[in-house]
C-alpha cells in the first residue's frame, strides 16, 4: 500500500445574487462589452452588495454546503484554512470567524494569503496534515470580495474581477488525491500588481485614501506576460515529473484570470479547451474562488480517478501547479 494521500470529498460554492454585466459596467467607466470579452472573456461577474457584508459570509456559505454534502457535523473538522486576499479585516482572523459560524468548534484555523494561487497553495499545505495523519478533516475554504478593493474608476481594473468563493473537504484515502505539487514565487512581480495602503508600509491615513491607494493597482500587460509563460510552464513541469502527456488529463483547472492566458496553457498541455474548465465568463476573476468555484460547476462531470491539473498564477508573484486524482463519482 502506497502513502496516503488527501482527497477531496466534498465541493461546495458561493456567489451573491447581483450580476454585474458589462452593460452595466459600461455605464461606469469608458468601456465596452465587445473590449472586455475579446481581450479576457468576461461577460458578467457578481457583486456582493450591503454595508458590512465581507468575504467570510461567502466562504461560509460554499463550506456550509460541502459539509452539508458530505454529511459531516461541523464538530468533525480538525482545521479551516481560509485563503483570501480580502478577509472581513486585517485582524481577527477570518478563517476563525468561519469556523465560529460553521460549527466547527474543534478545528484550527488559520488564513493563507497567496494572492490567485492561493487555492493550490491551500491545498498544498492542508494535504500536509492529512498526509502526515495529523489530521483526519480539513476544511478549505477559498474566495474573495474583489469589490471592496476594486477602484471603479480605474478601466483596467474593475472589469476583470469578481466576487465569489468556494469550498472543498480533504479526507485521508489510500487510492486518490493530491498526487504532486509545485509552488513557484518571484517577489520582484510586487511592482506589477499590489494594494499599497492599508499595510504596515503604508497604514491608512487621509493620504493613501486620498491618492486610492487602497485599491488594487496592475500593470496588465507586464503581469500578462509573466502569467502566460509560467502557467504553461509549470503545467509541462508537472505533467513531465509524472509522466502523463495531455491524452491522460481529464480536466484543466485552471486560475480565471484572463481566457487568453487560459487557452494557452492548454495549448501547451496539448488539451482541447472540451477539457477544460471554464466558468470566467460568467464569474471573472474572483481569486481565491476561482479553482474551488470550477470544481462546483463541474463536479458532476467528475469521475472517480480523473487526473486534473489545477494551475494558477497571481500578485506576488506567486504561481503554482497541482496534480490530483478526484476520489468520487456524482452523487
Ligand atoms: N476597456 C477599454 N479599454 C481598455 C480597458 C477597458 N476596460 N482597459 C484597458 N483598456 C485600454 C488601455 O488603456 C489600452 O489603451 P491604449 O492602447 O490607448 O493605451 C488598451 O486598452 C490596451 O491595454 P492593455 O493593458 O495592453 O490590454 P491587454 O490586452 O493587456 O488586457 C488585461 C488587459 C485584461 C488586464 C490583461 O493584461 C491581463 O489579463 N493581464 C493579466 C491579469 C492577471 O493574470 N492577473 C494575475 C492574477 S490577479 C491577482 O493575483 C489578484
Amino acid at each position: 500500500m502506497g502513502a496516503l494521500k488527501s482527497a477531496i470529498t466534498a465541493v461546495g460554492g458561493y456567489l451573491p445574487e447581483f450580476v454585474m454585466t458589462n452593460k452595466i459596467l459600461e455605464g461606469m467607466v469608458d468601456t465596452s462589452d465587445e473590449w472586455i470579452t475579446t481581450r479576457t472573456g468576461i461577460r458578467e461577474r457578481r457583486v456582493l452588495k450591503g454595508e458590512g457584508r465581507g468575504t467570510s459570509e461567502m466562504l461560509v456559505k460554499a463550506g456550509e454546503e460541502a459539509l452539508q454534502k458530505r454529511g459531516i457535523e461541523a464538530s468533525e473538522v480538525d482545521l479551516v484554512l481560509a485563503c483570501t486576499i480580502t478577509p472581513d479585516m486585517v485582524v481577527a482572523t477570518t478563517a476563525a470567524k468561519v469556523a465560529d459560524l460553521l460549527g466547527c468548534h474543534n478545528a484550527a484555523a488559520f488564513d493563507l494569503q497567496a494572492a490567485c494561487t492561493g487555492f493550490i497553495y491551500g491545498l498544498t499545505t492542508g494535504s500536509q496534515f492529512i498526509m502526515s495523519g495529523m489530521y483526519k478533516k480539513v476544511l478549505i475554504v477559498a474566495g474573495d470580495k474583489m469589490s471592496s478593493i476594486l477602484d471603479y474608476t480605474d478601466r483596467t481594473t474593475c472589469v476583470i474581477f469578481g466576487d465569489g468563493a468556494g469550498a472543498v473537504l480533504l479526507e485521508p484515502n489510500d487510492e486518490y488525491g493530491l498526487e504532486d505539487s509545485i509552488l513557484k514565487s518571484d517577489g520582484k512581480g510586487r511592482d506589477y500588481l499590489y494594494v499599497k495602503g492599508g499595510g504596515s508600509m503604508y497604514p491608512s491615513n487621509e493620504e493613501t485614501v486620498g491618492g486610492r491607494q487602497h485599491f488594487v493597482h496592475q500593470e496588465g500587460q507586464p503581469v500578462f506576460k509573466f502569467a502566460v509563460t509560467n502557467m504553461a510552464d509549470v503545467s509541462g513541469e508537472i505533467l513531465e515529473r509524472n509522466q502523463l502527456t495531455g491524452e491522460d488529463v481529464a480536466w484543466l483547472v485552471p486560475h480565471q484570470a484572463n481566457k487568453r492566458i487560459i487557452e494557452a496553457t492548454a495549448n501547451r498541455m496539448g488539451l482541447n479547451t472540451d477539457r477544460v474548465m471554464i466558468n470566467i465568463d460568467r464569474y471573472g476573476n474572483t481569486t481565491n474562488g476561482t479553482l474551488p468555484l470550477c470544481l462546483w460547476d463541474y463536479e458532476k462531470q467528475l469521475r472517480k480517478g480523473d487526473k486534473l491539473i489545477f494551475a494558477a498564477f497571481g500578485g506576488g508573484f506567486t504561481w503554482g501547479s497541482a496534480y490530483l486524482t478526484w476520489a468520487y463519482d456524482p452523487d
